[in-house]
């Protein structure tokens, strides 16, 4: 199958003081039509500046995309459109979910009269059909009296409907591809798991591909195909979800699972990962990982590992598992504790 998104060698890169400080340091990955692909990593990885990135949102001013980096849609390059043609793609063909829907519904404007136009300036419907539609589609997404909904204003409902009508408004288009930023982090567990059944039920009925962004391993578990983790902005870890738990292997992933709670066993799950991830201004030498791996040896500290292949559709980026970085560390425990 080919992919619809393909993502080569991203490199993001945001001017301060002059000079422009690589964030997104050559980020490879491949979103296939109608899976759940999971990107996880802490705050700071770059994360939401890969997806504004291939959203074309990113602040032209400020920030750079590398020479050889390539955002691939179906095949062909997003890179050089201009601000119009991106314009078509996000709507008709791919669509965002931001993290705090208040920041990306209108407060001034009814949830009706924003999707009507969201519907409208992609769609070739009428208003009234426009209407029906967001009716429809908010209906859909499990909003309660729908009919009225639609003639209020945003602050008129609670964070967990806001979030549906977000979902809604980026699923009004048919968009191919629906990013969806951390869209449950501000709100509380019920409705988070609720939100994220709707996701998936949505995804399953209309073969939408998500990309979904998240801290939480656990939620990654529950309801992505695929997962790639992210630390200092590269992609160290990617495999299939089942693998990945079963079977992880860069040390960062294991520190991530973790710190995942665990109401089965003895002791408590919660060994946070030491450490921070390092600046964008501050990368080290050597893998990013280092001066936090308990494994790391000189050869990390000096130079970046490469990415190898670990299992079946398995890729990590870590000495430990090349072959020089494997002879250095022969003999050490590893293991998930
Ligand atoms: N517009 C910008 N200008 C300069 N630096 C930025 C900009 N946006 C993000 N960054 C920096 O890029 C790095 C990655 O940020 P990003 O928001 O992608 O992280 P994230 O993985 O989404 O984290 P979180 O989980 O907290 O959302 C951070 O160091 C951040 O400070
Ligand atoms: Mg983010």
């Amino acid at each position: 199958m080919n992919p619809l998104l393909e993502v080569k060698d991203l490199e993001i890169a945001f001017k301060k003081d002059r000079a422009f400080i690589p964030t997104v340091r050559g980020v490879n990955f491949q979103v296939f039509p109608g899976e759940m692909l999971g990107i996880v990593g802490e705050s700071g990885c770059g994360k939401s500046v890969t997806s504004l990135g291939v959203m074309g949102l990113l602040p032209k001013e400020f920030s750079k995309l590398g020479n050889h980096s390539e955002i691939l849609f179906e095949g062909k390059s997003l890179k050089h459109l201009s601000d119009v043609e991106y314009r078509h793609y996000r709507g008709n063909e791919m669509a965002m979910i931001f993290q705090d829907p208040m920041s990306s519904l209108n407060p001034v404007f009814t949830i009706g009269f924003q999707m009507i136009e969201m519907i409208t300036a992609h769609l070739k419907l009428s208003k009234k059909a426009a209407k029906t539609r967001a009716v429809d589609m908010l209906k859909k997404v499990g909003i309660p009296r729908a009919e009225s909904v639609v003639n209020e204003y945003p602050h008129q409902l609670s964070g967990g409907m806001r979030q549906r009508v977000m979902i809604a408004m980026a699923l009004s288009c048919n968009p191919k591809l629906l990013i969806a930023d951390e869209p449950t982090t501000a709100l509380d567990v019920t409705i988070q798991a609720q939100i994220l059944d709707l996701m998936k039920k949505l995804q399953k009925e209309y073969q939408t591909a998500v990309m979904l962004i998240t801290h939480d391993l656990g939620v990654v578990a529950e309801v992505c195909d695929r997962v790639i983790v992210m630390y200092a902005g590269k992609v160290v870890e990617e495999a299939e979800v089942a693998e990945i738990f079963n079977a992880p292997k860069h040390p960062y992933t294991v520190g991530l699972m973790n710190s995942i709670p665990s109401l089965t066993d003895e002791k408590e799950r919660l060994d946070a990962i030491t450490g921070s991830v390092p600046l964008p201004e501050e990368m080290p030498a050597g893998c990013p990982f280092a001066p936090r791996c308990a494994h790391a040896t000189d050869l990390c500290f000096s130079e970046e590992p490469v990415t190898v292949n670990v299992g079946p559709k398995h890729y990590t980026s870590c000495w430990l598992y090349s072959g020089e970085g494997r002879e250095a560390a022969d003999g050490r425990a590893f293991s998930r504790t």
